[in-house]
């Protein structure tokens, strides 16, 4: 309850301050996610500024005064500088801000309806059927962007000393990975695989882009039931990257990882990457953490731990050789997981 000097608490002492600041990044977090959508962030990478005029150079399909608001919660945020009133450069922040977009455009482009309607989700009642929306293309874009600085490095070490043959890629999202691994392997044949529609339509419209698609198809299906098939049986590396999670609970996902065993009769590797449950409390929180927890536990599921995901491992038949923990995402790890052929 409120103690009676804090009930009378003057507009004084919290119109400025650590609770006006938590309004206002609130809405920096909106304008970094628009403006990397608006191409802002990416021109002011590129060229170091960006004309806020209409000309040529500037911005004339952009409403004025829509991208100065933009601008201005942007430059609260120490992300850029407005010089003049009309030319935008990178200010103190930038740099970590550009490179932190990810986390951004995931949180309010891709899950920002399911933020929204947080209190409706968390009632018991609302809780069966379709009962949250998220936006999965933004969802895929921003776990590609998410991924660009550790994660990708890390694959691409790992596979460079591999003959591979034949990839597939579980929960694909954009498909930028299957699209990377196929320019650098011209003898590779990808498959990429998702739930989603937008997805599904994101991912083949770049490997068209690409002009891959003799070497790599994409298509709708759940990675949670899959049945050995003709285009599975010479498929030596499946990789599965920030939707394992997706398997869970426990026995589901052992079910699951047994089942890909067998669909995949020729596997050598699974390399499967994900961002597990933090156990402790830390005062000095790091990006994305509380985003990822809230999303998951409001769409009811469930985010194992590192502990979890081993024991998992083990009664699925798989054996993990290594385990490499990243910074971005944090507490994010890839697991080199190798089948165990005498499991079945
Ligand atoms: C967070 S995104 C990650 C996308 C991509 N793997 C990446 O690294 O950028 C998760 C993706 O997994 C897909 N997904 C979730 N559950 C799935 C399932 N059971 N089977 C196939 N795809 C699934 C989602 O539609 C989404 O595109």
């Amino acid at each position: 309850m409120l103690d009676e000097s804090t009930a009378i608490l003057q507009p004084a002492a919290w119109v400025n301050g650590p609770v006006a600041d938590i309004f206002s990044s609130y809405m920096a977090a909106v304008a970094l996610s628009a403006a990397h959508e608006l191409g802002l962030l990416e021109r002011l990478a590129k060229d170091g500024w960006v004309s806020l005029d209409d000309g040529e150079n500037g911005i004339p399909q952009l409403d004025t005064d829509a991208v100065h608001s933009i601008c201005a919660a942007l430059r609260w945020a120490n992300v850029v500088h407005i010089e003049d009133d009309k030319t935008l450069i990178p200010g103190p922040n930038f740099a970590q801000a550009y490179a932190a977009r990810g986390y951004f455009y995931w949180m309010v482009r891709g899950c920002g309806e399911l933020f929204t309607q947080a209190p409706r989700i968390t009632r018991k009642q609302n809780r069966t059927g379709s009962f949250y929306r998220r936006d999965m293309r933004a969802v895929a874009v921003g776990s590609r962007l998410i991924g660009d600085a550790e994660v990708e490095p890390l694959f691409d070490a790992i596979l460079a000393a591999e003959d591979i043959r034949k990839v597939v890629d579980l929960g694909c999202g954009s498909g930028r990975r299957l699209i990377r691994i196929a320019q650098r392997r011209p003898a590779t044949h990808c498959i990429g695989i998702d739930l989603s529609e937008d997805a599904v339509r994101a991912a083949a419209e770049a490997v068209a882009e690409y002009d891959l698609e003799n070497r790599i198809s994409i298509r709708l299906g759940d990675a949670r039931s899959l049945a050995p098939e003709h285009a599975f049986r010479d498929v030596d590396t499946v990789t599965c990257v920030f939707m394992g999670h997706d398997f869970w609970p426990y026995d589901n996902c052992v079910l699951t990882l047994g089942r890909l065993r067998r669909a995949f009769p020729s596997i050598e590797r699974l390399l499967l990457c994900d961002v597990a449950k933090t156990t402790s409390d830390s005062a000095d929180m790091t990006i994305f953490t509380l985003g990822f927890e809230m999303a998951h536990a409001l769409m009811g599921v469930y985010v194992p731990t590192l502990e979890e995901w081993q024991s998992a491992f083990v009664e699925s038949g798989w054996s993990c050789r290594a385990i490499h923990p990243t910074t971005s995402p944090p507490n994010g790890f890839l697991f080199e997981l190798h089948p165990n052929r005498t499991s079945d």
